[in-house]
């Protein structure tokens, strides 16, 4: 498996102002939001157009899969404007099914490749945000209670002392855990990748419905194990809980957290002012102080310090195309569903 350096332009980017201009706040119509990302960086960034614009923004927060959902539900009759946010594979299946729709920004010569390579993947209906590699956090405390060595590595995760002590999401609803069933996939290919499931189903205390869940629940020593987007655990480690943020020894996968409009949006205008907006430098450090560290796409936005560094990690080569496909992810899910879900414990 190859170390991939994609990012390493991004880890050096300058550190730029997150000041924004004054601008009056007037009434200039609404714009219905479906955010992926966690709460308070939704609620950093709405505010923050809400305030330049005056732009009224009616935000939701919501896991990818679930954003899909409403998507696909509301599409003869679309309420939303913008999809901001959460892990780009769902945004290439709505993509593909025509649930959103084409643009170009002027702000595209700015970002890293692997921004432009997702808008490319999405023939122009979606554009790489922001990104981040997909590991666990396990409690310090817990581990050491049981007597278990500190965990590196996947296959340290089917250790039977921790029997009901991991937590991962749910794919159908979270981003994060399709990650995580498109990685093992690609990781130890499709056989074995079920069988690792499979066995890991046994430590499996809950799915939880969105994928930062376990992050938290390991931080808070309510379960010993969270596998999460790596930036998710380290949010936690940083304030000084007892978590570890791990990328698996073996290898893993990763995400381009991705922006599309929404096709049908009645807000068009106002969709497009704000995807411009958000692939701004001053835009993308409105993350950092909310707490999230995923390395953002703009080459001159800051890349926050707390971001993991991508670049010493060994990083499989993730088919986004494959594994974004409509076909396949409905494919994976309903094997998920029949062959891990549904097994009795
Ligand atoms: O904001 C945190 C984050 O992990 C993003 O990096 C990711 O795109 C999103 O949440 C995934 O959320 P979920 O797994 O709930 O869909």
């Amino acid at each position: 498996m190859q170390k991939h350096h994609w990012l390493r332009a991004g880890l050096f980017a300058a550190a730029a102002s997150a000041a924004f201009a004054a601008a009056p706040a007037q009434a200039q119509g609404s714009l219905v939001m479906y955010c992926g990302v966690q709460e308070e960086w939704c609620r950093a960034m709405s505010g923050a157009f809400e305030k330049e614009t005056g732009i009224k923004v009616a935000m939701t927060r919501k896991s990818a899969g679930e954003i899909y959902a409403q998507l696909k539900a509301e599409s003869s009759n679309p309420r939303g404007d913008i999809w901001w946010g959460g892990t780009g594979d769902p945004h290439l299946q709505a993509a593909e099914e025509g649930l959103t729709q084409e643009y170009e920004s002027p702000a595209n010569k700015d970002l890293h490749e692997w921004a432009l390579a997702q808008w490319e993947a999405a023939k122009k209906r979606s554009v790489g945000i922001y990104a981040g590699a997909l590991g666990f956090g396990y409690n310090t405390q817990q581990i050491k209670a049981k007597g278990l060595n500190e965990p590196k590595c996947w296959a340290d995760l089917l250790d039977p002392k921790l029997k009901d002590d991991v937590q991962v999401a749910d794919p159908n609803s979270s981003g994060t855990a399709y990650n995580l069933l498109a990685t093992v996939v690609q990781l130890m290919g499709e056989d074995k990748g079920f069988d690792y499931l499979r066995a890991l189903h046994k430590n499996i205390s809950q799915y939880t419905k969105s994928g930062a869940a376990p992050a938290k629940a390991a931080s808070l020593g309510e379960t010993a194990v969270g596998i999460v987007f790596i930036h998710d655990a380290v949010v936690f480690a940083v304030q000084g809980d007892p978590i570890k943020a791990v990328a698996p020894c073996e290898g893993t996968g990763y995400e381009i957290g991705s922006m599309s409009i929404v096709k049908g949006a009645r807000n068009l205008d106002n969709a497009k002012k704000f995807y411009d907006w958000a692939l701004t430098p001053a835009a993308q450090a409105l993350a950092a102080p909310a707490k999230s560290y995923q390395v953002p796409s703009n080459k001159n936005a800051p890349v926050p310090a707390q971001a993991p560094k991508m670049s010493d990690m060994k990083l499989i080569k993730y088919d986004f195309v494959k594994y974004g496909s409509s076909a396949e992810r409905v494919r994976l899910l309903t094997k998920w569903d029949k062959e891990i879900k549904a097994l009795p414990k």
